[in-house]
C-alpha cells in the first residue's frame, strides 16, 4: 500500500484500547525494554508495548521475574515511553511493590507514571488485588490485571508453565478485576475454552498469552517471538523470525572479515 495513503495513526489511549473490543478489532501487544526496540515496534504499528517484568529473565538473565526492582522497571520504562509515538505503554508493577497494601501500590504506580511517562501499569491478580485495583483507579492510574498463570506467584505455584484450569476461579478473578476498574486483563496459560468464556463475560479487552485464539488481543515476549531466546519452546509460542541465527551469522562474518583484512576497505576509509 502507498504509505502516503495510509490513514493517519492516532496515539493509542486507554479509552481507544477499550473501544477496540466493542468495535471487534483485535489488539496487538509486545514487550519492550529499551529505546531502540520500542521505536522499531512502535513504527511497525503495534497497539501496545508492555515493559514486562520478564525483563528479569530476557534482559537480566535471571530464572524468575521476582528480583526485578521498582527502580529497574522505571529505568527501562522511561526509555520505552520516550521512544514511542503511538502505542499504549504499560509498565509492570514488580513483585512486592504493590502486594503489601493499596497505598504501597499507589505510591509505586505513581512513581512509574511520573518518572517514565508511561500511561498505565499492570499487576498480577484478580480477586486478591481487587482493593488495590480500585485504589489505583481512584487515583486515576489505569490498571491492567493479569490472571491465570501469575509468574510472580512461582514460589506458590511451583513452576512457570503451570496451566490454570479452574474455570470458576479464573472467571471470578476476571470479574473482580473488571468490577474494580481494570481497563484490560492479560490471560496467561489458560485453556482456550475458558479464555473464550472469560472474554465473552467481561466488557474489557482480554489479552492472551497461551490462552487460545478467542481473546480480544494477543501479547508475546518480543525476544521469544523474534527468535532471540534459546531453549524455550512452549506450545503457545510462535517464532516469527530467527534473529539469534541472523545476529550470530552477521557477527561471525564481521569477525572473519576483520581478521582477514576484508573490512574496512577503501570505501569505508576517510581520505
Ligand atoms: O512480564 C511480562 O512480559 C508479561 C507478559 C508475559 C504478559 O507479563
Amino acid at each position: 500500500m502507498d504509505e502516503t495513503k495510509q490513514p493517519k495513526r492516532r496515539p493509542m489511549t486507554v479509552p481507544r484500547f477499550v473501544q477496540a473490543k466493542a468495535d471487534g478489532r483485535k489488539l496487538t501487544m509486545l514487550t519492550a525494554y529499551d529505546y531502540l526496540w520500542a521505536q522499531m515496534l512502535d513504527e511497525a504499528g503495534i497497539d501496545s508495548l508492555l515493559v514486562g517484568d520478564t525483563l528479569g529473565m530476557v534482559v537480566q538473565g535471571r530464572d524468575t521475574t521476582l528480583p526485578v526492582t521498582l527502580d529497574q522497571i522505571i529505568y527501562h520504562g522511561e526509555m520505552v515511553a520516550r521512544a514511542v509515538r503511538h502505542a499504549l505503554v504499560i509498565v509492570d508493577l514488580p513483585f512486592l511493590t504493590y502486594q503489601v497494601s493499596p497505598q504501597q501500590a499507589v505510591e509505586s504506580a505513581g512513581r512509574i507514571l511520573k518518572e517514565t511517562g508511561a500511561t498505565a501499569v499492570k499487576l498480577e491478580g484478580g480477586v486478591q488485588q481487587a482493593k488495590t485495583i480500585e485504589a489505583l483507579t481512584n487515583a486515576d492510574i489505569p490498571v491492567m490485571a493479569h490472571v491465570g498463570m501469575r509468574p510472580q506467584s512461582i514460589r506458590m505455584l511451583g513452576r512457570m508453565s503451570a496451566i490454570q484450569r479452574e474455570s470458576d476461579r479464573l472467571l471470578e478473578d476476571a470479574r473482580a478485576a473488571t468490577d474494580a476498574g481494570a481497563f484490560g486483563i492479560v490471560l496467561e496459560l489458560i485453556p482456550g475454552d475458558i479464555a473464550k468464556a472469560i472474554s465473552e463475560a467481561v466488557p474489557i479487552p482480554t489479552i492472551g498469552i497461551g490462552a487460545g485464539s478467542d481473546c480480544d488481543g494477543q501479547v508475546l515476549v518480543t525476544p521469544d517471538m523474534m527468535g532471540m531466546t534459546a531453549g524455550f519452546e512452549p506450545k503457545f509460542l510462535k517464532r516469527y523470525t530467527d534473529l539469534r541465527t541472523a545476529i550470530q551469522s552477521a557477527t561471525r562474518e564481521y569477525i572473519s572479515e576483520v581478521r582477514e583484512g576484508q573490512f574496512p576497505t577503501a570505501a569505508h576509509t576517510h581520505q
